[in-house]
This record gives C-alpha cells, structure tokens and sequence, in this order.
C-alpha cells in the first residue's frame, strides 16, 4: 500500500494526498476543515509522514492550518519539513518551526536564495488563468532529490499538489474520501481544464476501505520518472 516504503533507495517516489468529501470539498466556505477525514485516515497519513525523506506543504497550509508536520499516530520519525513559499510568507512563530530537530527547508525563487535552509528553484511561464508564473514542481523535486530526499510526500493544500499533477510530479495519489458531503466549499483539484472526456486522467485505482467508513483510493498516476 505505502510506494513510500517499498522504494529503492535511489528511487524517486512522490506520493500526494489529499482528504475530500464525497462532492469533492476539502473545506467549508469559511475555510473550516478539522476534520474531513475520520481517524483511519489520519493514522494512514501519519503512516505515509512516517516514510517519507521530505514532506512538502505550500505556504497557504502553513497559514491556514499551521501545521507540525510530524509523525505522532504512529512509530517512525518525522520528515524534513519543507514549504514551498517564494512570497516569504511563513509566519515567524510557526508551530512547524519548534517541531522538527531541522529546521524546515524553504522552496525559494532560483534567484531568491538568502539561507542554507532555503533552495531556489526555476520559474515556469504563467499558465492559463494564472496571473503569476509559478515555481516547476518537476525542479522542485530534482533539487530536493539532489539533497538526498527522494521519498516525498505532498501534503496539501490543493492548489500545491494541483500544480504538482498538472506537471506530472506525482507517481501515487492517495485520495482519502470521506462519506459526507458539504455541498458548498473550498474544491479539491482544480487542474487545467480539458475540452473533452478524452482528456481526463485515469489512473489505475486501488480501493482500500477503513474501519470508520473512510475509503482510500489510491491512484497510480503517470509521474515523469515513472515515464523513464
Ligand atoms: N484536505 C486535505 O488533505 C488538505 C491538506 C492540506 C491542506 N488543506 C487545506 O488546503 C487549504 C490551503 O490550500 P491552498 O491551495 O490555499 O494553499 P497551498 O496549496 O497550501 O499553498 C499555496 C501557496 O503556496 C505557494 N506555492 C505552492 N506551490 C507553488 C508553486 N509551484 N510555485 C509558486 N508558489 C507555490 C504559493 O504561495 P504565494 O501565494 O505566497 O505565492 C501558493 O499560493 C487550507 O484550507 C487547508 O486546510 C487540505
């Protein structure tokens, strides 16, 4: 089940999460979310937190949720806790700062870089719809994988890990679906739009059904290193 644990040393694997509810939502309009997913689903995470070499998160989790990003639910120890924030927008008093033994790495423009805790990475021309050219998830995992983090997990929020599956940077998706539905919200994926069926991703799936009525589907998805 965890492509986390049974990669080869030298192998690139991203696995990517993410917990909806039945129509799709992660959080109510007024941002709330604690919590979608019942403790199955959190235990599974804490589960993928813990074989994980990095844990990626972008910088609107951070504010939104201020998140530790720590293995609690089970045994293991913690993954390098990493940001992607170009805009320096992490607060300072963080909680994921005090809970890590390192300090979280940050994903910095290539031309932005003021610490060793920070790695610059390239610039993708803007997108359609998107009025600022964003950081390419493909260098951000080749510069994380240069410093021996290959086994990487993207927490969230939706628009990182969107951008991270628009840009084929994500070998294992594990949507972790709990059976409720909010029917007004925050949407999960939002990725580019297609024209028709024709377009759509379809990923092999694995079904896994949790005790507490969560179901975990897991996807394997067409990374550009499962392409190799
Ligand atoms: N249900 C779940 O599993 C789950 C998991 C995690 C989070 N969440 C929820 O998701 C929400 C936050 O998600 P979000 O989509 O608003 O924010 P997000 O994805 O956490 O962070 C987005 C921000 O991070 C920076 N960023 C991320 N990738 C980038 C890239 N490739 N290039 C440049 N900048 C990049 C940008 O910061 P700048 O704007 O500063 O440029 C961007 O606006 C919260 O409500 C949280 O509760 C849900």
């Amino acid at each position: 089940m965890d492509s986390l644990k049974t990669a080869k040393s030298d192998q690139i694997v991203v696995v990517g999460q993410l917990g909806q509810t039945l129509d799709g939502r992660i959080a109510c309009a007024n941002g709330a979310s604690k919590y979608i997913n019942g403790s199955d689903a959190l235990d599974h995470l804490h589960a993928l937190r813990a074989n994980a070499d990095a844990i990626i998160v972008g910088v609107g989790t951070v504010v939104a949720d201020d998140p530790q990003l720590t293995v609690r639910r089970c045994n293991g120890s913690s993954p390098r806790a990493v940001v992607i924030d170009p805009g320096r927008r992490t607060p300072p008093d963080a909680r994921l700062f005090g809970a890590h033994t390192e300090k979280p790495l940050f994903i910095r423009r290539e031309d932005d870089v003021q610490h060793e805790d920070e790695i610059g990475v390239a610039m993708l021309p803007p997108g359609e719809g998107e009025d600022r050219p964003m950081l390419d998830p493909v260098s951000v995992v080749n510069a994380l994988a240069a410093r021996g983090y290959r086994r990487i997990l993207v927490e969230g929020g939706a628009s990182t890990l969107s951008h991270f599956i628009n840009h084929r940077a994500i070998d294992k998706l594990h949507i972790l679906m709990a059976p409720i539905i909010l029917g007004s919200g925050v949407s999960g994926l939002n990725l580019t739009p297609i024209d028709s069926l024709n377009g759509a991703i379809r990923p092999d799936v694995r079904l896994i059904q949790f005790d507490d009525g969560d179901v975990l589907y897991e996807c394997t998805m067409q990374s550009v290193w499962s392409a190799d």
